[in-house]
């Protein structure tokens, strides 16, 4: 084994062999020079940078100020302006908030810090001598980032990192206070007409044909001068015509649909977003955020996503003019589930 009768290596062999000298060849090429840069040299130039640290460091707190006078600032009165001008407010805000620190940071370690190539040994941590080698690299680390040395940096970057985290402290307070009823009534009542959304047009039982669907919001929403919005992202359904017998009605919802009409809650219960997808041939809802998806033939019970109650049902009828109207409203709170809801 090894050579051919003619006394050349085998194939294998050849192969070792030259696997065997590439790693021969192969040589540490070790750390490369490490070159200067101009804050290194240039006491001028290290000033520069520092101003440059702290005025992004400054950017950031100007971010989380932005932030706050967009949410304490801005009065939202129920018109989609004034909602989107807080958003821009507190999109640009958080965004300069956290690109301020980052941009920051990354400036100050490649300009300032120290960055010459370190090689480490790995071994194991256990020895006292090595706990306090351990120490030694912090206090070095710490001592090389000039954070000491630097008041400037250190201060601005103080005043950033503390008030970065502020936002997020008041955007959770707005998690509370609990929903109490305010999930549990919506502008849908007895005799209430379902009509498009937006423009308030009623809807006659006769204009829905089989396979399509309207986006359908009560027809007082429009009438009302205030708390519009919130009435509207309540109220919001989704009317769909099946052949009636692709239904399935549980015991005591027998009447709820009409003539295959069936209305159902817009708003998806795993946390909130309008689920706004109809897939007019397997009969299925789906919500774009996370996907979940609920099936019209067994009351938009969930078959995939995270969302684990169905969609609310609208009880619904047609009026002495053929308009559909409301039975009543939701036996049950819309949106996401919440806790104390039973
Ligand atoms: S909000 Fe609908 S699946 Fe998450």
């Amino acid at each position: 084994m090894g050579n051919h009768s003619d006394g050349t290596p085998t194939s294998s062999d050849a192969v070792a062999k030259a696997g065997h000298d590439e790693v021969d060849k192969f040589q540490d090429p070790g750390l490369p020079p490490h070159r200067l840069r101009l804050a290194d040299t240039d006491p001028k130039a290290a000033k520069r940078a520092e101003h440059q640290v702290a005025w992004l460091f400054i950017i950031s707190i100007v971010g989380t100020l932005i932030f706050f006078v967009g949410y304490f600032g801005v009065r939202l009165d129920d018109t989609l302006d004034t909602l989107r001008l807080q958003n821009t407010f507190l999109g640009i805000g958080v965004a300069f908030a956290m690109l301020g620190i980052g941009t920051g940071i990354v400036h100050w370690a490649r300009a300032l810090m120290p960055d010459h190539e370190v090689a480490e040994e790995r071994h194991e941590l256990r020895s006292e001598e090595d706990r306090l080698a351990a120490i030694q690299i912090i206090d070095d680390i710490v001592d090389e980032t000039g954070i000491k040395r630097r008041p400037l940096i250190r201060n601005t970057l103080i005043g950033a990192v503390a008030l970065a985290p502020l936002p997020a402290i008041a955007i959770f307070r707005d998690l509370g206070p609990l929903p109490g009823n305010a999930l549990r009534h919506t502008l849908w009542k007895e005799g209430e007409r379902l009509s498009r959304d937006p423009d308030g047009t009623p809807i006659r039982a006769a204009d829905v044909t089989i396979g399509s669907a309207f986006h359908v919001i009560p027809e007082s929403l429009n009438k009302l001068e205030h708390g519009k919005l919130n009435e509207k992202a309540k109220a919001v359904v989704l009317l769909m015509r099946l052949n009636p017998e692709d239904l399935n009605p549980s015991e005591g919802r027998e009447d709820w649909a009409y003539n295959g009409i069936v209305a159902y809650s817009k708003i998806c219960t795993h946390v909130g977003c309008p689920v706004a997808l109809y897939e007019q041939q397997t009969h299925h809802l789906l919500c774009p955020c996370h996907q979940s998806t609920f099936d019209l033939t067994q009351e938009c019970k969930v078959i995939f996503g995270p969302a684990v109650r169905p969609l609310p049902q609208l009880p619904i009828t047609v009026d002495a003019e053929g308009y559909l109207v409301a039975q009543s409203d939701f036996h049950e709170p819309v949106g996401p589930s919440f806790w104390e809801r039973g």
